[in-house]
């Protein structure tokens, strides 16, 4: 092949074609790109006669043009060369007729340095002697050059370099006109990718609630990456879920064990994934890993299915929730100039959002965190008036839930029911300033001692007062025995001067007083107690409030009836919000 192309154009010994074994000469290892080769051609279309291409580091002939006037490369390559560094066309040699120009081919990176080189006729061949002599000089024949010369223009040489130069600049605005046109659909492609990449953040921020489940957040997460990613599954691990949910209109807490979420066709069962995350290593709790065919391939791999991965760790600080996967490229392309395997693009949306997710598990955890230190706090402060008062032992637990179940029949709205959840817990709070001697007498009160007990509202409220989260239980606490003719303690309110809530309470609380036994006397009959909640509608108390209790007599006998274990202050039992019915409810039960 090398000697085909030698003797065809007349070139010497060392110069040859690159591309054996039946490599185009054209491959992308020799430096002769699609852009060199266009510009080649341009030169050959401006002047209508060919070039050869010289690689001037080696002398190897990169690309020979067709029947072309070639000279000999060989004795001019260390010119060509400086041309080649120099980076403008120049006359290599000027035997006339002849001249030989050469064009440097602009490189970059670490491309050989090239030159097309063209041999011309610059002047009418009639003189032979002169002709012979330039062929000799330039290896060349004198019979092609006198052939040629009939056949092919003359080129002045000043214009030679003149229209060289033009196309090299022509060149050089194409070039810069394609790199551009790249450019454009390079940065369009990944203003797209960065916009839905956003658009997701933006619609999973503004899911970003309290009110919103992690889980749900979740799921709503692998929905929308599946949508923005070239992957076969998008996938959740969460090792542990603090969740809020919502029930029976009252928001309360939940922890649950591992939670897998999976969208689309997951390579591995349910109960591989431990162990395939284990096998990931300690490193992907803390880090992005992208692993791609290219590794997976091979025996040290135990997962075949698992062909492409990415795993971002779910973490806000030092708390780990779990993992935000992508598995198996689909093989579609996000931007013109990335391979179909996950990399940096897929690594950042994932991570983006897994930040997101790891914000809002940390934000509900903080919250589940609170909500049991004033749980804590409430059922200390229950405990400490049960304490003080043993005889009417779970009074203030019995009394919430008649007045939430009071509350519930009249329509009460869920946050007024936690509000008088917590009333009922907390109304005889001010006991723990009463004097014991008195609290526990067990005979009937001298009018002092009466007094006494009756300034326990009162003592409540300034006990209370100033715990923000309590604010709405005060006024409670103070009327809890204010009476609906105007006779109560300790302000005499009248009918509906007196809070709403309180007047709720103040029933409940008759009733379990009424009901309850004592060391003194047993408990009232049912007989008897729903006749004097019938005589007492409209003057002890609200008769509003006492249609009520009849509508749920059966439900307050039940609450009545309930033998209740003792309170816990041991946290870790309580597995729901603490400020609720419901969750109180059934802690106790
Ligand atoms: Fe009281
Ligand atoms: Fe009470």
């Amino acid at each position: 092949m090398d000697n085909l192309h030698h003797n065809q154009h007349g070139v010497g010994s060392p110069l040859f074609v690159e591309g054996h074994n039946g490599v185009p000469a054209s491959e992308p290892n020799d430096g002769f790109r699609p852009a060199l080769r266009e510009l080649t051609n341009m030169l050959q279309r401006a002047f209508e006669q060919p070039f050869d291409v010289v690689d001037t580091s080696t002398g190897c002939l990169v690309h020979a043009g067709e029947d072309g006037l070639s000279g000999d490369l060989e004795a001019r390559l260390a010119i060509c060369a400086e041309v080649a560094r120099r980076g403008r066309p120049e006359i290599v040699d000027d035997v006339a007729p002849l001249l030989m120009l050469a064009v440097p081919l602009p490189a970059v990176d670490e491309e050989p340095p090239l030159v097309a080189v063209s041999t011309f006729v610059t002047e009418p061949v009639d003189q032979e002697d002169q002709v012979r002599a330039a062929a000799r000089a330039f290896g060349i024949s004198a019979d092609e050059v006198l052939h040629w010369a009939k056949a092919h223009k003359h080129w002045q040489p000043h214009a030679v370099l003149q229209l060289s130069g033009i196309v090299l600049e022509k060149a050089a605005g194409l070039q810069e006109e394609s790199q551009l046109k790249q450019q454009l659909v390079d940065v369009s492609a990944n203003l797209l990718n960065t916009f839905e990449e956003i658009t997701l953040l933006h619609r999973l921020t503004q899911k970003l609630s309290l009110s919103s489940s992690v889980v749900e957040l979740c799921e709503l997460a692998v929905r929308w990456l599946a949508e923005l990613l070239p992957a076969e599954c998008i996938a959740i691990k969460l090792e542990r879920v603090e969740d809020i949910r919502e029930q029976h209109e009252l928001e309360f807490i939940e922890e649950q064990g591992p939670v897998l979420i999976v969208h689309g066709d997951c390579p591995l069962k349910e109960d591989e994934f431990d162990a395939f995350l284990h096998q990931l290593g300690p490193l992907v709790r803390t880090d992005p890993l992208v692993m791609n065919r290219n590794v997976t391939i091979g025996s040290h791999w135990d997962y075949p299915s698992v062909l492409d991965l990415v795993t971002v760790p779910i973490r806000e600080g030092d708390n780990f929730f779990g993992w935000l996967m992508a598995f198996n490229h689909t093989g579609r392309v996000l931007t013109p100039n990335s391979e179909a395997e996950f990399g940096t693009v897929e690594a950042s949306s994932m991570s983006s959002v897994a930040a997101l997710l790891g914000i809002h598990s940390g934000n509900v955890s903080l919250y589940r965190q609170q909500a049991e230190f004033f749980a804590s706090v409430v059922r200390a402060l229950t405990s400490a008036i049960d304490a003080k008062d043993p005889y009417t032992c779970g009074h203030s637990d019995r009394v919430a839930r008649l007045s939430v179940c009071l509350a519930r029949r009249m329509g009460c709205h869920a946050d007024d029911l936690n509000t008088i959840y917590l009333s009922g817990l907390l109304h005889d709070i001010g006991k723990i300033g009463i004097n014991d001697a008195v609290l526990r007498k067990p005979g009937p009160l001298t009018n002092e001692e009466l007094e006494h007990i009756k300034t326990h509202p009162e003592l409540g409220h300034r006990i209370l007062n100033g715990i923000k989260q309590l604010d709405k239980v005060l006024p409670v606490v103070l009327h809890h025995h204010e009476a609906w003719d105007g006779s109560g303690y300790p302000h005499g309110l009248r009918g509906e001067e007196c809070p709403y809530l309180a007047r709720i309470v103040a029933v409940a609380d008759s009733i379990d007083a009424m009901s309850s036994d004592r060391p003194y006397r047993k408990g009232m009959p049912d007989e008897k107690l729903d006749a004097i909640l019938h005589d007492g509608a409209g003057g002890q108390w609200d008769p509003h409030v006492i249609n009520a209790v009849f509508q749920v007599r059966e439900e307050i006998r039940r609450i009545g009836r309930e033998e209740r274990k003792p309170l816990s202050l041991n946290v870790e039992k309580w597995q729901l919000f603490p400020s609720t019915a419901a969750e109180v409810a059934a802690v106790l039960t």
